[in-house]
C-alpha cells in the first residue's frame, strides 16, 4: 500500500545496509562501497543467523554481522539486498515500509510495473521514481548485454536480439564458485567427480559447459533466457523488442560473455558502431582481431567496465551486427550496478 510507505529525506551521509553481506555479491558490494568512497554515516551488515557475530573489515573498521530480522531496517536509508529472491520477497517489504529504499539484486520484483529496473548508464531517471521504495537490479547477463546494445540502439534503433551467453559460476553465488574449485581440484588430482561434488549444477561443470541456467519454462526456454527478453523490453522501454537467447554455464569463475546478433531499424555501419563506444561510460571497445585483440573473461575480472569486440556486419540478417561483450558478473552484473543506483539517490 503506497500510503504506508515512508520516505526518508536523503542527505549526503546515509546509513547503508547490505543484506547477504557474506555472499559473493554482498562481499563485492562492500568492496564497491569502499573503493567508490560512498558517502555514508553507517554501514550495517546483515546475513543469516549462521553468520551473525562474524566480522568484516570496511575502511579499516571491523563491522559485526547481524542476523536479518523484520526489525533490522529502522533508521536505514538504503538496503542493498543480495540474499536470493525468497529473502527479498520476505524482508524487502518490511524494509520499504520502514522508509528504507531497497535496491534488490534478485528477480523478485523486477517485473513489477511499480518497481524501476535500472542500469544507471541507460535509465538513471527511473531510479528516482521508486513509489514502493523498491528498485530492482537487472539480471547480470541482461545488464552486460545492454551495456553494449544501448549505445548501438541510440544510433540505429534496436529491433531484435539473438544471443548465446557464456556465464561464470559466480552467477550461482559463493556455492557455485566453491563447486567449480572443488571439481577442478579433484580433476587435477586425477580423482573422480561424484554426485556429492555436484550440489549446485545437475552435471559436472569443470571441463564442461551446461546449456541450462535457472529453471526450464513451459516453452522450452529457461527463466534466465526469458529474463533477457522481459527485462530488456522494460529497461529500454521497447515492448515490441524480440529476443531469443540460449544461456550457458561455463567453467569460468567471474565474468560473463555474450555473443549477440542484433537487428536494427536503420542500416548499420561497423565504423559508426565502433564509434558509439568511444565516449560511452562503462563500456570500452577492444576490437582488433588481426592482432588477436578481443575481450575475454579474464580481462574484466574484478573490473568495472564491460568490454565489446568482434563487431561485424551480420551476414544472415539485414541491418544487423554481430558482437561479443564481456563483463564481470559480480561487479557490473550485480554489486557495482546496485551501488551505482544507490549513488543516484
Ligand atoms: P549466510 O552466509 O549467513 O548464509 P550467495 O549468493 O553467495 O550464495 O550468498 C547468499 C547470501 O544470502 C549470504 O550472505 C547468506 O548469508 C544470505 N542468506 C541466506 N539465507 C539467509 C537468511 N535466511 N537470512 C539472511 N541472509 C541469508
Amino acid at each position: 500500500m503506497l500510503t504506508e510507505i515512508k520516505h526518508h529525506t536523503m542527505n549526503q551521509q546515509k546509513h547503508i545496509a547490505i543484506v547477504g553481506a557474506t555472499g559473493a555479491v554482498g562481499e563485492e558490494m562492500l568492496n564497491c562501497l569502499a573503493e567508490r568512497n560512498f558517502p555514508m554515516s553507517k554501514l550495517t551488515l546483515l546475513a543469516s543467523a549462521r553468520s551473525a557475530g562474524q566480522t568484516r573489515n570496511f575502511r579499516g573498521e571491523e563491522i559485526t554481522i547481524k542476523e536479518l530480522t523484520h526489525d533490522s531496517f529502522e533508521g536505514i536509508d538504503i538496503a542493498l539486498f543480495s540474499a536470493g529472491g525468497g529473502i527479498s520477497l520476505e524482508y524487502g517489504p518490511s524494509a520499504a515500509k520502514a522508509g528504507c529504499v531497497v535496491i534488490d539484486n534478485s528477480s523478485a520484483f523486477r517485473m513489477d510495473p511499480d518497481v524501476p529496473l535500472v542500469v544507471p548508464e541507460i535509465n538513471p531517471d527511473a531510479a528516482r521514481s521508486a513509489s514502493k521504495n523498491i528498485i530492482a537490479n537487472p539480471n547480470c547477463t541482461t545488464i552486460i548485454s545492454l551495456m553494449a546494445l544501448f549505445p548501438l540502439h541510440q544510433e540505429f534503433g534496436l529491433k531484435s536480439i539473438i544471443a548465446s551467453s557464456y556465464q561464470a559460476v559466480s552467477g550461482s553465488g559463493a556455492a557455485g564458485i566453491t563447486e567449480l574449485e572443488q571439481q577442478n581440484k579433484l580433476l587435477s588430482e586425477g580423482k573422480e567427480i561424484t554426485a556429492e561434488n555436484m550440489n549446485v549444477y545437475p552435471v559436472q561443470i569443470a571441463s564442461n559447459v551446461i546449456p541450462h541456467v535457472d529453471v526450464f519454462q513451459e516453452n522450452g526456454y529457461t527463466k534466465e533466457e526469458q529474463k533477457m527478453l522481459f527485462e530488456s523490453q522494460k529497461i529500454l522501454q521497447l515492448p515490441e523488442l524480440k529476443v531469443t537467447c540460449t544461456c550457458v554455464r561455463v567453467p569460468v569463475y567471474r565474468s560473463h560473455s555474450v555473443s549477440i546478433t542484433a537487428q536494427f531499424d536503420k542500416d548499420v555501419d561497423v565504423a559508426a558502431a565502433k564509434a558509439c563506444f568511444e565516449t560511452y561510460p562503462g563500456i570500452q571497445l577492444k576490437d582488433d582481431p588481426d592482432n588477436n585483440i578481443y575481450p575475454v573473461p579474464l580481462d574484466t575480472t574484478c573490473k568495472d567496465d564491460c568490454l565489446v569486440g568482434r563487431i561485424r556486419k551480420d551476414q544472415v540478417l539485414d541491418n544487423a551486427l554481430t558482437i561479443w561483450v564481456v563483463g564481470d558478473q559480480v561487479r557490473k552484473g550485480a554489486a557495482l550496478n546496485a551501488v551505482q543506483i544507490a549513488e543516484i539517490l
